[in-house]
Order: C-alpha cells, then sequence, then structure tokens
C-alpha cells in the first residue's frame, strides 16, 4: 500500500547509475503481472546506454526526460502469443503498472510514456529498438533516482464507489 500510494510520476533524475541487480527486480516485477489466460505476453528492452537513451527523446515528442534518466524499460507485446489477442494491451498495461510500483518501492521515479496504440509512435519505437515484426512496443518507462522528493496527493473519492449496484 505504502507504493501504490505515495507512486507518482517523475521526470526528473539525479543521474545516478541503477545496479543491474535493481533493473532485473523491476523486469521481475513487470512479469509478474496478471495476464488473461495467463499468456505472458510481454518482452522488456532494458536500456543503459547513454546514446540509446537520449536517442528516445528524439523518436518521441513527450520522452525529454529520458535525457536525464539513467535507464528505461521498453514495455512489449507480443500479441500472437494471446489466445485472446484483445487482451494485449490491457496485459502489457499491468506489467507497466508493476514496474512503476516496485520503482517507487525500491527508492526510484519513473514515468509511463504513453506509446500504443499511437501509429506513429509504434513505427517510430519499432525502428529505433530495432524490435521484430511480431512484437509491439508499449510504453516506455523512463528511470532514475528522484532529483526531489514529492508527495502524492491522497486521491480516494468515494463519490466514485458504488456498493453492491451503480
Ligand atoms: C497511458 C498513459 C500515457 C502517458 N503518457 C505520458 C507521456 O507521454 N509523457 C509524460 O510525461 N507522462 C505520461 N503519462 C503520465 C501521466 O501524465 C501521469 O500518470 C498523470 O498525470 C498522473 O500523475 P501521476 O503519475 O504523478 O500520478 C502517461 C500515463 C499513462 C497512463
Amino acid at each position: 500500500m505504502e507504493a501504490i500510494l505515495s507512486r507518482h510520476s517523475v521526470r526528473d533524475f539525479k543521474g545516478v547509475e541503477i545496479s543491474s541487480d535493481t533493473l532485473e527486480k523491476l523486469v521481475h516485477a513487470g512479469m509478474s503481472a496478471p495476464s488473461a489466460m495467463h499468456s505472458s505476453p510481454w518482452h522488456f528492452v532494458v536500456v543503459t546506454d547513454r546514446k540509446r537513451l537520449d536517442g528516445v527523446a528524439e523518436v518521441h515528442p513527450y520522452a525529454a526526460m529520458s535525457l536525464q534518466a539513467s535507464a528505461g524499460i521498453l514495455v512489449c507485446g507480443e500479441p500472437d502469443r494471446e489466445a485472446l489477442r484483445e487482451f494485449f494491451d490491457q496485459n502489457c498495461a499491468a506489467a507497466a503498472e508493476n514496474i512503476l510500483i516496485a520503482a517507487c518501492d525500491l527508492g526510484l521515479g519513473a514515468v509511463w510514456v504513453g506509446l500504443y496504440p499511437n501509429k506513429t509512435h509504434i513505427e517510430n519505437f519499432t525502428k529505433y529498438f530495432n524490435l521484430p515484426k511480431n512484437i509491439v512496443p508499449f510504453t516506455w518507462i523512463p528511470i532514475g533516482y528522484p532529483k526531489t522528493s514529492a508527495k502524492a496527493d491522497n486521491r480516494f473519492n468515494p463519490s466514485k464507489v458504488h456498493y453492491n449496484i451503480w
């Protein structure tokens, strides 16, 4: 609950290196997400190379924070692995959210940069990361140690909760 309630998007990073163990924990969290019929249709491109991180800012208009990030994870989907292809994006979203919560728990900051289902973003990321034809880039997550500390607001809104019937 602590990580879920304190998670917020972080776009300013310290530039401190993230250990490979920590990055693996993030990917492990992603792979622990639920998926329709347990299809686990995801792949993760873990990026630590400075030039490759910087280049993302050029292929996505809202990814300038990649220039400061110490790492990034490209969450990708493999829709052909799905018995139910229409759930492909929901499965990837569950993996992405797990990564954001795990990052917060590990003292890191991260932000979800949306790609899917925007055709231009999909084409640009497919090209930039040399993705195979059967792989769809879903979201880009720049990650780093936060430059400043911020408190998440309390978003509980009882008017959105309906008990037993609307
Ligand atoms: C589908 C999706 C797409 C998003 N795309 C971007 C983006 O392109 N750039 C960005 O800075 N933040 C992006 N965000 C982050 C949202 O702006 C952020 O989650 C929202 O403002 C709520 O703030 P919080 O994450 O601090 O709770 C995206 C979030 C989602 C779920």
